[in-house]
């Protein structure tokens, strides 16, 4: 079993945030990606619905004989904080680690979150955090135009229509005071330099993706899971829609060559 690939999911791209620090932390690993373009965007769903695409994602998953899932998705992360989702495979959303790094990171006690709709609505974010410290005030922003303009390949640091955007969004946290901001939906650090250029210096920002890989890492070295295998792993996609975007956006992302590791797939 510990040469069997690490399973990652997310509705599209965003969970190449946790693929990328899972390469470099953990470079001799196989990654089987699911990214269910076919029917992104979560954010916008009910819980039972987002429930629903995330059991069917990890079935998928499961036909390729996976050791661990990540649900590399803040929505899914959130939906399935409280209730029993894959409790036979290790298994990791990125609510609870990104929220440990941002209460050790905080200095000032005011943490930042900004995710999708239904990640803010659900207040995942903020119970993990008030769970490890009751003291730490937080502010929350949903953000639903980044998960777009981040699939549509809109991340150039000088974009003007995503600064536009960001702006806006970003005005309720910046004007709270914090010191640290969880990027909790998985595809905002691919705009990270945006953020992190309107935020200011003094503020760090947590990307939920790499938090979930880093934490990932902990739960196979606690299990005696990882691979023994000392040559480079490789990563192979499958995408529910077409393969044409979700190529680009890997190329650009992870500056990796993937002819012939992308497939189109039905759940
Ligand atoms: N990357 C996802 C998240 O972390 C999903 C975004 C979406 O599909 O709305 O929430």
């Amino acid at each position: 079993m510990r040469n069997d690939a690490i399973g990652v999911f997310d509705s599209g791209m965003g969970g190449l945030t946790a693929v990328k620090e899972l390469n470099a932390i953990l470079p001799h690993e196989n990654i089987i990606y699911f990214g269910d373009t076919a029917r992104i965007p979560y954010g916008s769903r009910s819980p039972e619905t987002v429930l629903r695409y995330a059991e069917e994602d990890a079935a998928f998953l499961r036909r390729h004989a996976v050791k661990m899932i990540i649900a590399a998705c803040g929505t899914v992360s959130s939906v399935v904080a409280d209730r029993p989702f894959i409790t036979d495979l290790p298994f990791t959303g990125v609510v609870l680690p990104a929220s440990l790094a941002a209460c050790a990171a905080t200095r000032n006690g005011k943490v930042g979150i900004i995710g999708t709709p239904a990640t803010v609505r659900s207040g995942s974010y903020e119970k993990a955090i008030r769970k490890q410290n009751p003291e730490i005030s937080v502010t929350a922003q949903a953000c639903p135009l980044f998960v777009h303009l981040v699939e549509n390949g809109y991340t150039d640091f000088h974009n003007p229509v995503t600064r536009l955007v960001a702006e806006e969004y970003l005005d309720l946290v910046r004007r709270a005071g914090v010191d640290t901001l969880i990027l909790g939906c998985t595809h905002y650090p691919v705009i990270r330099e945006i953020i992190a250029d309107l935020m200011g210096e003094d503020v760090t920002l947590i990307s939920s993706g790499a938090e979930a890989a880093k934490y990932a890492r902990h739960c196979l070295e606690q299990q005696d899971l990882l691979t023994d295998r000392q040559t480079a792993g490789e990563n192979t996609y499958y995408v529910s829609d077409s393969t044409e975007l979700f190529i680009e956006n890997v190329e650009n992302f992870l500056q990796q060559d993937v002819v012939g590791k992308v497939f189109r797939c039905s759940l």
